[in-house]
């Protein structure tokens, strides 16, 4: 055996670089964003460095700033001010899309998240039965797909509903095609769990269940932790249904889940960073305990390992500069 066999290839920097098998790029990443009506100056997002609840016009400015930081993918979040139970009115996010794809055109491709959450009274994401016990899975879907028919309709590249309810990937792709919009993608949050790891993300679109409905949180909608299969059943489903990009969130706490998931299933898979993911390292940075932009560095390595080909991160503005730290 050779006295150095293995570590040549580790032996300096061209080397490794040259031996890498898994490359992340900035042209990989989706930045997520917060639009909120009715909010007079921007606000960060606690826990999320630079990442503001923005307002109609600090958002256009961000997306100038970051597609001039190589950043040309944006998932947006609408946040109305008016909360209700059903009848919910879209167009304060579709102003948002029509804004930005006319100031930016092609430049930018623009998801959009569907989901009522924002949207809600009781911040659920689907409009509850009149018992208030249960989300009501029908009434949810027909919201879900008028919410994405307006959202596409103002320019959108791509609806991404979140909801986790049954059927709406099919029904938002007949409802678009009807529409003749047969271009426009789906990307579904097909295997989303329902972890703890959403709590800056829920401060940021104002969307946490609130505790007086009767329902405490998302466990009847989003998948169990602990049940790997059901997000396989759930990928499979939206795969049938049309969906055009399927997901994997949380990221780094599923990463088995992503590699399995991506490995049986050809199409292209994204993979979402989540808020308390991405704060748990922002976190550990602050204080000291390790490298910023090599921590960053090395969890998107573990997302692109695992089979992502998109990665959706709030770090997304920061990646050309963190990647070549
Ligand atoms: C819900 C939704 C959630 C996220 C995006 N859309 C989670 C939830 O509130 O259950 C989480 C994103 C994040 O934490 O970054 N429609
Ligand atoms: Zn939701």
């Amino acid at each position: 055996m050779a006295r150095l066999s293995l570590r040549r290839t580790r032996r300096d920097p061209l080397t490794r670089a040259l031996t890498r098998e898994v490359r992340v790029s900035t042209d990989q990443f989706i930045q997520p964003s917060f639009v909120v009506e009715g909010l007079k100056a921007r606000e960060p997002v606690p826990g999320l460095a630079q990442v503001h609840r923005e307002t109609p016009d600090s958002l256009l400015a961000q997306v100038e700033k970051d597609l001039e930081a190589g950043v040309r993918a944006q998932l947006l979040f609408g946040v109305p001010r008016d909360k209700r139970e059903k009848d919910f009115d879209p167009s304060f996010t579709a102003e948002r899309i029509a804004a930005l794809k006319k100031r930016f055109g092609a430049d930018l491709w623009l998801a959009v998240d569907v989901c009522l959450c924002s949207s809600t009274t009781h911040g659920h994401c689907g409009v509850l039965t009149s018992e208030r016990d249960h989300v009501d899975n029908a009434a949810s879907v027909d919201a879900l797909a008028a919410a994405a028919l307006a959202y596409a309709q103002a320019g959108a590249d791509c609806a991404a509903p979140s909801d986790m309810m049954d059927g709406r990937v099919g029904a938002i792709r007949a409802r678009l095609d009807a529409a003749g919009l047969e271009r426009t993608l789906i990307m579904s949050y097909a295997a989303k769990f329902h972890s703890v790891m959403y709590g800056p993300f829920r401060v940021a679109a104002d969307s946490a269940p609130a505790a007086s409905s009767g329902l405490r949180d998302r466990a009847t909608y989003q998948i169990d932790p602990s049940r790997p299969r059901d997000a396989r059943l759930s990928a499979q489903r939206d795969d049938e249904e049309g969906a055009d990009i399927l997901m994997v969130k949380p990221g780094l706490f599923y990463l088995d889940v992503l590699k399995d998931l991506s490995t049986r299933i050809p199409r292209p898979w994204a993979v979402y960073e989540v808020s308390g993911e991405f704060a748990a390292i922002e976190l550990l940075a602050e204080r000291g305990l390790t490298p910023r932009a090599a921590a960053h560095r090395e969890a998107w390595t573990a997302l692109a390992r695992a089979g992502a080909s998109m990665i959706i991160s709030y770090g997304a503005r920061h990646a050309r500069e963190w990647l070549n730290a």
